[in-house]
């Protein structure tokens, strides 16, 4: 992630989740403490952080609040990094940092596996593209409720081969994620080969169980949401690309929100 970051000389760096202090006690030893700013939420994280840091004689600002905010107090920065899971990245970050800047991130929209990705300021919006899966602990207001599951079952049967989603490429979970945001769903294959997909969406469930013998998957959607539905759209999209891996892939993040493009920024995954 520091790769990514790439600070030069001088450079202000903000850091969203202090934790131990370690990934800011490096900025610090890199730029000089005075250039970083690190927030942490959990007041006893933030003082042992601090603790942590002075033992190495490194200052940096460690400041206790809700990272989402930033710290405009020190803004503009020319670099953002961020040690926590990112669901909807904050535009308060791309407001907060110069044009040109670079922010970091662990992206975690939900389904499957989280994704680094490195976003470029630029015009008021930060676009980049993705680097590899991410896993971190999701940033604290970020973290999804579970709605209860309720209502009853529509049962069918799916179409989709399952190796699709068993051991789905990354560039098949960005497809995913881009196109239906804030979905959360795993795939896992049990000891005895069955492999169960689930899917979430506030009070809309769905869950696919496909038998190892190959006898097609049984399939049962609750809520207003046809959820599976919508996966098995998503997975036919991708194919109709030409299953792009995850290089053809990126994020941007304006003021109205985020959304997930293949190739560039003007082509959205969602119309
Ligand atoms: C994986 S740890 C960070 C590790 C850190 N880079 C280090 O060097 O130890 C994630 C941290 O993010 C903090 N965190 C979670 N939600 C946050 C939020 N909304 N604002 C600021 N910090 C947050 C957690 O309390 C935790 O300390």
């Amino acid at each position: 992630m520091l790769d990514l970051l790439a600070p030069d000389e001088g450079d202000a760096v903000l850091e969203i989740g202090t934790g131990t202090g370690w990934t800011a006690g490096l900025i610090s030893a890199r730029l000089g403490a005075g250039h970083v700013v690190s927030v942490e939420i959990d007041p006893a994280m933030a003082a042992q952080a601090r603790a942590n840091l002075e033992a190495l004689g490194l200052t940096p600002h460690v400041v206790v609040g809700d990272g989402a905010l930033g710290h405009p107090e020190s803004a503009p920065y020319d670099r953002v990094h961020v040690s926590c899971g990112v669901r909807t990245v904050p535009y308060t970050w791309v407001e907060q940092a110069r044009p040109g800047g670079v922010i970091v991130l662990p992206w975690m929209p939900g389904w499957q596996t989280g994704h680094l990705v490195r976003l470029r300021i630029e015009d008021g919006a930060a676009s980049g593209r993705f680097h590899g899966t991410s896993g971190f602990m999701l940033m604290r207001s970020q973290r999804p409720a579970e709605d209860p599951i309720t209502g009853a079952p529509r049962t069918g049967t799916s179409t989709l081969d399952p190796s699709e989603l068993s051991a789905a490429p990354e560039g098949l979970s960005l497809a995913i994620a881009g196109l239906l945001p804030d979905v959360q769903g795993h795939a896992v294959t049990g000891p005895d080969g069955t492999l169960r997909v689930a899917a979430r969406w506030n009070d809309s469930h769905a869950l696919a169980v496909f038998p190892p013998d190959g006898t097609g998957a049984l399939v049962e959607q609750r809520g207003p949401r046809d959820l599976w539905d919508e996966l098995e759209a998503a997975v036919q999209h991708w194919n109709k690309w030409g299953r792009p891996g995850p290089e053809r892939f990126g994020l941007s993040v304006t003021r109205q929100g985020q959304y997930v493009w293949l190739d560039s920024p003007s082509s959205p995954l969602r119309k």
